[in-house]
């Protein structure tokens, strides 16, 4: 079975895949998977969404903050997908590098439009033209993505399998 170093943590915009590709790695190596989005929740006893209504984007920034913060202070190796907001914030990007190697799923933004059209869960894309809102938001964060990442992975066309098993082969090789 295959070892790595340093945790992995995946980056990425909405629909990059950051889930599935998580879950394939975590079942290659052995690891524990976790998604700071789901630990938020699950802190908070209640959705994304319902936080954004009920108490803003900046609310949900500085729980994501602390979070990556606790987590960067802890050592066992996971695999960790954050939020696609996350990288946006200059303070959590060394501390995503704390974390582990950071590894950016990077998307075009038709492919996120397909593969979210029809879900609900990202309250920053409840909007009359998500496609718009979707290469905006990609072209703003595009220059935190970038510089987050010590590998920085085409997605479009491969598979969680695929994406898995590049990242591995470049991780071995950092
Ligand atoms: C966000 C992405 C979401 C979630 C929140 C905000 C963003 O996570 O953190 O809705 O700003 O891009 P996923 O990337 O896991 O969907």
């Amino acid at each position: 079975m295959e070892k790595i170093k340093k945790s992995i943590v995946l980056i990425g915009f909405m629909g990059s895949g950051k889930t599935t590709v998580g879950l394939k790695l975590s079942w290659k190596l052995r690891l524990p998977v976790e998604d700071t989005d789901k630990l938020i929740e699950k802190r908070e006893g209640c959705t994304i969404s319902q936080i954004f209504e009920r108490e803003g984007e900046e609310a949900f920034r500085k729980k994501e903050t602390e979070l990556l913060k606790q987590i960067a202070g802890s050592r066992y190796l996971r695999i960790l997908s954050v939020g696609g907001g996350t990288p946006v914030r200059e303070e959590n990007r060394p501390l995503m590098r704390q974390c582990g190697t950071v590894v950016y799923l990077r998307v075009r933004p038709e492919t996120v439009y397909e593969r979210l059209k029809e879900d609900s869960s990202r309250p920053l894309l409840q909007c009359e033209d998500p496609l718009e809102r979707i290469q905006s938001l990609l072209a703003d964060r595009r220059e935190a993505y970038e510089s987050s990442a010590d590998i920085i992975l085409d997605v479009d066309d491969l598979d969680s399998e695929e994406c898995a098993e590049m990242i591995l082969r470049r991780a071995r090789q950092i």
